[in-house]
């Protein structure tokens, strides 16, 4: 029998990082949630619940916003696990203000969290996946980074830049069995969703053509499709799953 894949999730124990968990560990890959150093203890009751729903996940601490920490995060990964082949990408968080309020931090800390956490992460497995000579990355956009959204510059800023890091290291990884995409969501069910003003998230869900929010499982199912085996010709593309909100 040869050994599962090992997939790490970044930002696995949120809300679309756990049903991606969930969903890779039914379909045998060796899952490993990552999660903030600052939620040691959350991460703890994390795993025990998920061992309670009967789902083996091991969870690692690692600050994605920096190099160094995901240097050593996924080294102790290789050396708990093997070689990382699956990447997702899904740690990510909001600073929602208009413009004119938006201040250097809240423009930093959601570029450091949703996109320089897509280097600094993928750098650190890229190699391994050359030389296996197999590897699948998907990065966790979002509509808001296909269309914009009101209140959401550095937010739309840096889920925009994820598909160009997919389109440009899709071509490097073409020819290497390394494919990587894309999978933007609309407005999900889960914490980040749940902590808009009510009138705002009621106004945006009125506008989707489905009336009603992604259940995080449905974005968990575009994941499992694009990292499944069958599916080696897909990379570079940008998969919508975000019930007809914006259609490219
Ligand atoms: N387009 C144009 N004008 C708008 C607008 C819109 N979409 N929304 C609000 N405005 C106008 C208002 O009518 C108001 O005008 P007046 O000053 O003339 O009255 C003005 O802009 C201020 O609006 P708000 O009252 O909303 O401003 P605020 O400062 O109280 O709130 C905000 C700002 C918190 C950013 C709020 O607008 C907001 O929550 N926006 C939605 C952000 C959003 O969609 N976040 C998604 C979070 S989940 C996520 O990100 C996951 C994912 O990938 C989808």
């Amino acid at each position: 029998m040869t050994a599962a894949r090992v997939a790490l999730i970044t930002g696995g124990i949120g809300g679309i990082g756990t049903a991606i968990c969930q969903r890779l560990a039914v379909d045998g890959y060796r899952v490993v949630a990552n999660h903030h150093p600052s939620e040691q203890e959350a991460a703890l009751s994390w795993k025990n619940d998920q061992a309670g729903l009967g789902f083996d996940i091991d969870t690692i601490a690692g600050d994605v916003a920096s190099f160094e920490d995901c240097q050593r995060m996924i080294a102790e990964v290789k050396e708990r696990h093997g070689p990382v082949a699956v990447l997702v990408n899904c740690a990510g968080i909001t600073r929602d203000k208009t413009f004119k309020k938006m201040d250097a931090d809240a423009w930093h800390a959601v570029i450091d969290v949703n996109l320089n956490s897509v280097f600094n992460v993928t750098r650190n497995v890229w190699e391994g996946m050359l030389e296996a000579g197999f590897g699948r990355i998907v990065n966790i956009s979002s509509v808001n980074g296909q269309r914009g959204q009101f209140g959401q510059t550095n937010y739309s800023t840096a889920k925009a830049g994820m598909h160009g890091f997919t389109m440009a290291l899709a071509q490097e990884g073409a020819a290497k069995g390394v494919t990587v995409n894309t999978v933007s969501p609309g407005y999900v069910e889960t914490a980040m969703t749940l902590a808009m003003r009510d009138d705002v998230r009621d106004a945006i869900i009125s506008g989707v053509p489905m009336r009603r929010m992604a259940k995080p499982e449905e974005i968990a199912s575009a994941v499992a499709f694009l990292v499944a085996d069958a599916n080696g010709y897909v990379t570079g593309a940008n998969l919508p799953v975000n019930g007809g909100l914006f259609m490219h």
